[in-house]
């Protein structure tokens, strides 16, 4: 092999060389880890059960029931500004804070706050059609699961301990409507110190910017009984206070009212149990679903989760 040839071949192979040398290194691609679930867990109303505990079904179109409950939602509808004066419904709220956290609370234990609870949010999602996401927030003595015949499952307490925890994995989801169920969560220590801290105040913030055209109802505990109603009363745009027509007394009344008017001024009265059309100054009545002459009570839940 001539010079020439020799410097001809180096030449070819160190380019060769540079050539390979120059061809980036394959990265090996990083393994998909499988994403948590964030979706809600779809569920099917079941009718029966709701119906069994006299609680509003979607077949109720024309029954009592769900006329006097049609009163109370337009004029709870208003004050959260999701109605018109004409009566239209307001949709499309930009983002941002917006009214529509509403809490039902009373004074005692066993006055209707979760069958009241339960009958709006079934009748806004079922016949009105509006986005609706139903709260458990009674810790110590939830109901909403066991009335719907859900599974128990991590919920409220978690969320409010561990922010990270996307809300929606945390949700149960009707099928047959806009209905989404957050559930209690287990029982936690310091209950009153999770519902003060500033993680309270910024989920029920970013739930109520979450869809601004959303009702969230809050099932909450008794005034009288637990701290939790009064320090929910700082962050929701509504109270609804049931009162359950002769059961409870003015005077406890009057204590409990004491309590959060302090608090939010929002409160409208909700007359339950009761044989008078709404009107007057309390809030609107609903007429004893299962009324019998012999005063005897309607339809009772069974074992409450
Ligand atoms: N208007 C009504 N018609 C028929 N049954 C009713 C009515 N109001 C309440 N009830 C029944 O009375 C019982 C107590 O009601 P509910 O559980 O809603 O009260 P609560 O205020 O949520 O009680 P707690 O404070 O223990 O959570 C339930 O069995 C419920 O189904
Ligand atoms: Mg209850």
């Amino acid at each position: 092999m001539s010079v020439v040839e020799r410097i001809g071949a180096v030449v070819n192979e160190s380019a060769e060389k540079t050539k390979k040398q120059k061809k980036p290194k394959k990265k090996p691609k990083p393994k998909l880890e499988a994403a948590p679930a964030v979706e809600p867990q779809p569920f099917d109303l079941n009718v029966q059960r709701l119906k069994a505990l006299g609680v509003y079904t979607p077949a109720d179109h024309s029954a009592q029931l769900a006329l006097e409950l049609r009163a109370v939602k337009r004029r709870l509808l208003r004050r959260v500004g999701f109605l018109r004066e004409s009566g239209d419904r307001l949709t499309g709220r930009r983002g941002g804070r917006q009214k529509n956290l509403i809490m039902m609370t009373s004074t005692r234990a066993g006055e209707g706050k979760t069958f009241s609870a339960l009958n709006l949010a079934l009748s806004f999602a079922f016949e009105d059609q509006i986005e609706t996401l139903l709260v458990d927030a009674d810790v110590h003595r939830p109901k909403i699961l066991n009335r719907l015949g859900l599974e128990r499952g991590p919920g409220l307490t978690e969320k409010l301990a561990d922010p990270s925890i996307p809300t929606d994995s945390l949700l149960y989801r009707a099928n047959e409507a806009p209905l989404s169920v957050l559930p209690q969560g287990s029982t936690v220590d310091r209950l009153s110190d999770l519902f003060h801290s500033s993680e309270a105040k910024s989920f029920w913030a970013d739930l109520s910017a979450g869809q601004p055209d959303r009702l969230i109802i809050i099932d909450a505990p008794p005034v009288l009984a637990t701290t939790e109603a009064v320090i929910l009363a700082k962050y929701v745009d509504e109270i609804v206070f049931v009162v359950e027509a002769g059961g409870t007394t003015e005077q406890a009344i009057a204590a409990a009212l004491d309590e959060i008017l302090d608090i939010n001024p929002n409160v409208s009265l909700m007359l339950n149990r009761c044989l008078i059309g709404s009107g007057g100054s309390h809030y609107g009545s609903y007429e004893y679903y299962d009324r019998r002459d012999d005063g005897e009570e309607g339809a009772k839940s069974g074992q409450e989760s």
